[in-house]
């Protein structure tokens, strides 16, 4: 950490209330000059810190700016030794870190964003990433599990995803079999689990864990057709300062207590009682094709079993198909 950032996590866990410049120089082993530059250039970065005279520098309590420092003052022990980056624009986190990952970054580094300018979804889709409204994240994972296993990583991420978003915004929360987030019947978030194998054992490699979050309601709404499926977490007015550092915390939070124990997938009954499709008719699209079915469960290795319009039962794995519910009219 430089000392721009060191005088930041200060200023970020006394936000509102003022440090003297006498005192962060003395815990920082620096002149008081070098803090005074360190402030300026917060300053600069966007910062709201009053300098007060026989008082000191203080934070504002309505700053919002992500940074790794306003999102490590949430995170509990569970998730301390994470590495995390954040980025006001960035191609794809996910694409970035893959490429950390190649060079041996270590897990536990995560790359957040407040814009992806080729934000990626599945199936080889666009990701809508414009700035400001939502949060874009990047997990680097080592476990030993073989490709099979890492589905597992998306839906033990969902569920935490989708707890991170009612603890934070207090909306309720469904899962999309396999990889979707839905607030309001409306798709808030989209999760990419992307990797590399071990030809010799099998195993993987490296797992980046990707994650898009619709937080605010983009002005002018979100583009085309995107509007009639994707919503924000925050209705207008809603968003309280600190929302989007919250959410992060609180996914990293949730994801890596999962993480630690994916093996007992422990996660597996709050992921099928959070199903957004059980129970309901829907499309299930393969290629040009599609069929209509209705989804009925999902098993343990987490294949969706539907019901067919002949009443046969089936079994579709993710990565098969896309499936749409069918609307209620
Ligand atoms: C989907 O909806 O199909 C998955 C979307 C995944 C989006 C996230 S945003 C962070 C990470 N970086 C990307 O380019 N994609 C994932």
């Amino acid at each position: 950490m430089n000392l721009k950032q060191e005088v930041l996590t200060k200023l970020e866990s006394n936000r509102g209330v003022s440090i003297s410049g006498a005192k962060l120089a003395k815990e920082l082993y620096v002149s008081r000059n070098a803090v005074w530059k360190a402030i300026k250039s917060l300053q600069e970065d966007g910062y709201s810190i009053t300098a007060v005279t026989n008082k000191g520098y203080c934070l504002s309590d309505n700053t919002d700016i992500l940074s790794a420092q306003s999102i490590l003052k949430y995170l509990n022990t569970n998730s301390d030794n994470l590495k995390i980056e954040v980025y006001k624009t960035i191609s794809s986190t996910n694409s970035v870190l893959k490429k950390e990952a190649e060079l041996g970054e270590p897990e536990g580094k995560v790359i957040i964003a407040e814009e992806q300018t080729s934000g990626r979804g599945r199936m080889g889709r666009e990701f809508y990433s414009p700035p400001d409204t939502g949060i874009y994240m990047s997990i680097l994972l080592r476990p030993t599990i073989t490709a099979e296993e890492s589905l597992f990583i998306t839906t033990s991420a969902a569920v935490a995803v989708a707890k991170a978003i009612e603890t934070v915004a207090g909306c309720k929360a469904s899962i999309k079999w396999v990889n979707d987030i839905y607030c309001f019947d409306k798709k808030v978030c989209g999760i990419l689990t992307e990797g590399a194998m071990d030809i010799e054992n099998g195993k993987l490699k490296y797992a980046v864990l990707g994650i898009g979050v619709n937080v605010i309601q983009p002005k002018g709404d979100f583009p085309g057709d995107l509007k009639k499926i994707a919503t924000a977490i925050f209705k207008d007015g809603d968003y309280t300062t600190d929302g989007k550092s919250r959410l992060a915390a609180e996914i990293l939070n949730y994801f890596w207590k999962y993480y630690k124990s994916l093996e007992n997938r422990e996660f597996m009954e709050e992921y099928i009682n959070r199903s957004f499709l059980i129970g309901e008719e829907i499309n299930i699209i393969s290629g040009n094709a599609f069929r209509k079915a209705v989804a009925i469960g999902i098993d343990k290795e987490c294949r969706l079993i539907v019901r067919e319009e002949d009443e046969t039962i089936t079994t579709i794995s993710s990565g098969e198909v896309s499936i749409r519910k069918v609307p209620n009219i």
